[in-house]
């Protein structure tokens, strides 16, 4: 149940591995788009994965009838999400235990996967099918939870090759999800002695990368105030091997790590400390709205007549065709939003995707730097990294006053010492960004 960003490839996985699969989603796009072999999801390889698979392995439909009436297994990979005021929305998961719960047949395997809550498979999720069904978890129907680990760009390997922890109401329901996640997991299950293990554990992996990443974020400023670069600073102390720093960025995107630590924050257990947890989502929750406020602080310096702002990278994170949550579209529109010309280019994106998210696109680098004098590094994207030297940026933007903020030390700082020491005196160049020293020239 659900066809999206990882019930989809996890069908295919399936498929591929002999087992039929009934892909039921409610929304008919999503199945028409299986049914005809074009995903409605851009994922690496799986268009031509998707495309091999017979109508026998793989089908899907709207009919919950037809789904999970006849399935021995129903695993489920809805949304789960938090509302505006940061508090959890279970709805796609009670609608969907709910519609299980009026089709189910006795002895199938309940297998929830999306990310929820510790207790919510339990007391919100099996408790709406019991009620629907008449039936009893663990009794009349076997009941499991296994959190999904995936990461956008990489979904079906990682899918297939991270281990995957699993805990059923009872053994019985542990030793049946174990069976079954063996059809398409090649990495090690890891079996938890509960439903409420296995949901702690994906949380916690979510709060342990929230918390370093806000623990990044701030020693990145460190690093700025000391006029040091972080990456060079977090790259020596993780050659420690008990230190794992993060990287710090614009903003923490993408599905998970900015909703889920919300699930305990907001229901957290009497008398347990968690102080430390919403402290950091409240940091890094803030953090675009201070880059962006620094961009604008550093037009004020740089005061060109016209601010014209090249900004390049919008998906959430580098290397991935996903722009779910990102903080980089956040600030873009921000910017936009106070009347600044900005034109926008991510190597991973058409120009009319990039319209479609109400932003000006520009097709390539170099009509993107045309005449700009500001250049947002927005995501450290390898074509990045690669491709754009400060030569590059140069050759196309203003050549008397020029702002640079990079947002993920893509750029070499000798070669901006460099640049900045033979800037026009009358001039001003302007170099900063997170966890970058801040690099002036001309007369700055
Ligand atoms: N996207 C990620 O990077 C990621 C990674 C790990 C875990 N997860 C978790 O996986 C779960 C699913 O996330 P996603 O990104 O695949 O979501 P998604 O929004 O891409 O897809 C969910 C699908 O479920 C369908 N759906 C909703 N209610 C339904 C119902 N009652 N019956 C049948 N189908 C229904 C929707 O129409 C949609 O097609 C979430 O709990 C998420 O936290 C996501």
């Amino acid at each position: 149940m659900g066809l999206g960003r990882m019930g989809l490839p996890m069908s295919v996985l399936l498929a591929e591995a002999g087992v039929r699969v009934i892909g039921f989603d409610i929304d008919e796009r999503a199945v028409r788009a299986v049914n005809s072999r074009r995903p409605h999801i851009a994922e690496k390889g799986l268009q031509e994965r998707l495309r091999k698979l017979s109508p026998r392995l793989l089908r899907a439909t709207t009919d919950p009838d037809e789904a999970i009436k006849e399935s021995c297994v129903v695993t489920v990979v809805v949304p789960t999400l938090v509302r505006e005021n940061g508090s959890p929305d279970y709805s796609y998961v009670v609608s969907a235990a709910s519609t299980i719960g009026r089709y189910l047949r006795r002895e199938a395997l309940v297998v929830l996967q999306s990310t929820v809550g510790i207790g919510v498979t339990r007391k919100i999720f099996a408790r709406t099918i019991e009620k629907e069904s008449g039936l009893t978890a663990g009794k009349d129907f076997l009941l499991a939870y296994s959190p999904i680990r995936a990461a956008a760009g990489s979904i079906l390997r990682d899918l297939q090759r991270y281990s995957k922890v699993v805990g059923g109401i009872n053994e019985r329901s542990t030793d049946a999800a174990e069976g079954f996640l063996r059809t398409f997991v090649k990495g090690e299950i890891v079996r938890v002695s509960s439903i409420e293990a296995a949901e702690a554990a994906k949380l916690f992996e979510l709060i342990y990368r929230d918390v370093n990443i806000a623990l990044a974020q701030q020693l990145a400023t460190v690093c700025e105030r000391y006029g040091l670069s972080y990456f060079e600073v977090c790259s020596a102390a993780n050659s420690q091997p008990y230190c794992h720093l993060h990287l710090p960025s614009v903003g923490v995107g993408g599905h998970c790590v900015p909703i889920v630590p919300y699930f305990l924050i907001r229901n957290p257990p009497r008398g347990a400390t968690i102080s430390l947890i919403e402290e950091a989502r409240r940091f890094n929750k803030d953090v675009p709205k201070r880059i962006a406020r620094r961009i604008t602080r550093m037009i004020r310096t740089l005061k060109p007549r016209k601010p014209r702002i090249a900004f390049l990278g919008l998906t959430f994170k580098p290397n991935a065709k996903d722009v779910s949550f990102s903080r980089a579209i956040e600030i873009a529109k921000y910017l936009s939003g106070r009347g600044y010309a900005i034109r926008t280019y991510d190597p991973l994106l058409k120009p009319k995707e990039i319209e479609a998210l109400g932003l000006r696109a520009a097709p390539n680098f170099e009509a993107c730097l045309e005449n700009a004098n500001l250049v947002v590094i927005a995501v450290s994207h390898k074509a990045f990294r690669d491709r754009l030297s400060l030569d590059l940026i140069t050759s196309y933007t203003d050549k008397r006053i020029l702002g640079i903020f990079d947002g993920g030390g893509v750029l070499s700082l000798e070669a901006v010492r460099q640049l900045a020491d033979r800037w026009p005196k009358r001039g001003r160049f302007l170099y900063t960004g997170v966890g970058v020293p801040t690099i002036r020239g001309g007369s700055l």
